[in-house]
Parts: C-alpha cells; sequence; structure tokens
C-alpha cells in the first residue's frame, strides 16, 4: 500500500520543515515540488531567457532534463546531470520560480516527475497544486497557513542559516507579492483542495505543527 500525504500552502508556512519531520516519522519520501520550479527558473535566467515571458520560457524546455535525487535523506535537484543545490534558494531564483510556474507548458512539463515518484514510493509532498493537480487523490491533504509575520520571520531565519542576508522588510514585500501571483494566477492556483485540513501554526512551534499534522494523519489513514 503505498501513501500519499499532500501539504500546500503558501511560501514560508513552514511546509518544508513540516513534510521533512513527517517523512522521517513515517519513513516516507519527502518531494519538494517547490525545488522543480525554482530549477527550471535558474536555467532560464542564467541561460538568457527572461522568465517573465512564457515564449522565451517554453522555449528552453526542451533543453532540460530534471530529476530528483536523494542524498543523505535530503533531496536535491539534478539539473542536466549536474546537481543544482542551494543556487535555487535565492530571493531572485523565488521570483524566477514564481514567474515560470504561471506557465501552462511549465507545469504540463514537471507533471510525470512528480507523478512517477509518487507512484513507486509512500511520499509527503509539498507544493501548491499537491492536493489539486498532482495528487487528487492523497489520502491526505494538509492546506498549510501562517501569519506574514510569522511567514517573514522564518524565511529571514532560513535564508540566514544558508549565509544569505536578507531584510525582514524586503522579504515581507517579496512574500506578499509571490503569494499574490501564486494565488491568483490562472493555472493550477494555489488554492486549499475541497477535502484538505487547514492547519493554521501562526501560534505553533515546529513540534507542535508536526503533532497537530500527526493528528490529522492518523485520522484519516491507518498510520500511527
Ligand atoms: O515552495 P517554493 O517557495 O520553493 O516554490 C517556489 C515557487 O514555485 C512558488 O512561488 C510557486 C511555485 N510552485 C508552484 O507553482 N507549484 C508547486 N507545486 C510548488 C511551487
Amino acid at each position: 500500500m503505498k501513501y500519499q500525504i499532500a501539504i500546500d500552502g503558501p511560501s514560508g508556512a513552514g511546509k518544508s520543515s513540516l513534510a521533512k519531520a513527517l517523512a522521517r516519522r513515517l519513513g516516507f519520501i519527502y518531494v519538494d515540488t517547490g525545488a522543480l520550479y525554482r530549477t527550471i527558473g535558474y536555467y532560464c535566467a542564467t541561460n538568457g531567457a527572461n522568465t517573465a515571458c512564457a515564449e522565451e520560457v517554453v522555449a528552453k524546455l526542451p533543453e532540460i532534463t530534471l530529476s530528483l535525487a536523494y542524498e543523505n535523506g535530503s533531496q536535491t535537484v539534478i539539473l542536466n546531470g549536474t546537481s543544482v543545490g542551494d543556487k535555487i534558494r535565492t530571493p531572485e531564483m523565488s521570483m524566477h520560480a514564481s514567474n515560470v510556474s504561471k506557465i501552462p507548458e511549465v507545469r504540463a512539463f514537471l507533471l510525470d516527475t512528480q507523478r512517477n515518484i509518487a507512484e513507486e514510493n509512500s511520499v509527503i509532498m509539498d507544493g501548491r497544486d499537491i492536493g489539486t493537480v498532482i495528487l487528487p487523490k492523497a489520502q491526505v491533504k494538509i492546506f498549510l497557513v501562517s501569519s506574514f509575520e510569522k511567514r517573514a520571520l522564518r524565511r529571514v531565519k532560513e535564508m540566514r542559516e544558508k549565509g544569505i542576508e536578507v531584510s525582514y522588510e524586503e522579504t515581507l514585500a517579496d512574500m506578499i507579492a509571490r503569494d499574490r501571483q501564486d494565488s491568483e494566477r490562472e493555472v493550477a492556483p494555489a488554492v486549499p483542495a475541497e477535502d484538505a485540513v487547514h492547519l493554521d501554526n501562526s501560534e505553533l512551534t515546529l513540534e507542535e505543527t508536526v503533532d497537530a499534522a500527526m493528528a490529522i494523519i492518523t485520522s484519516r489513514t491507518d498510520l500511527v
């Protein structure tokens, strides 16, 4: 029996920390789908395509081969044979990722990579459209939300831990702009699936969020 757990929600809500902790606890594979959009954004931006121009991005797709690999339990994206590492994690790459993610051809390009991994493994997948488009039959769907303030604070901490210096104000402004673009786009907007359970972790620690998610998971599956 394969399990599919979908975690969707806006950037900075803590999806990846939650999903990683749950994957460890359940022994499932964690799939960070945002990394795929980031890698396409990265490739386009570093190979002369304007990510705000759909035609330029679509023209680059035939040059791109992507796959996911796992090193010591961590996911990395292999782009044309080479691991992209943390180069896709800068604020600039976040906006490129959001830009390319609006393009239907890009979403179609990434569909099989995401579905195939869920066919072969029990997964916890995080993104924006996992419960609505990628894994509509997931046994558990969680839509994770958090206040803007908490999300921006977490993102600043996360970036600083990676040695990337960013200001709170700038991070908050970027987040508001990206949220709007991600939730108002025409294809696969970042909205909750009808059968998703909303979890607000503004006032919860990571441990409390994991416990709350585990309670949702055990109520919907035979997992304990
Ligand atoms: O989760 P993230 O911040 O790494 O995602 C980067 C961008 O990719 C985000 O702005 C929206 C897009 N994205 C998406 O459209 N669908 C997904 N399943 C995951 C990410």
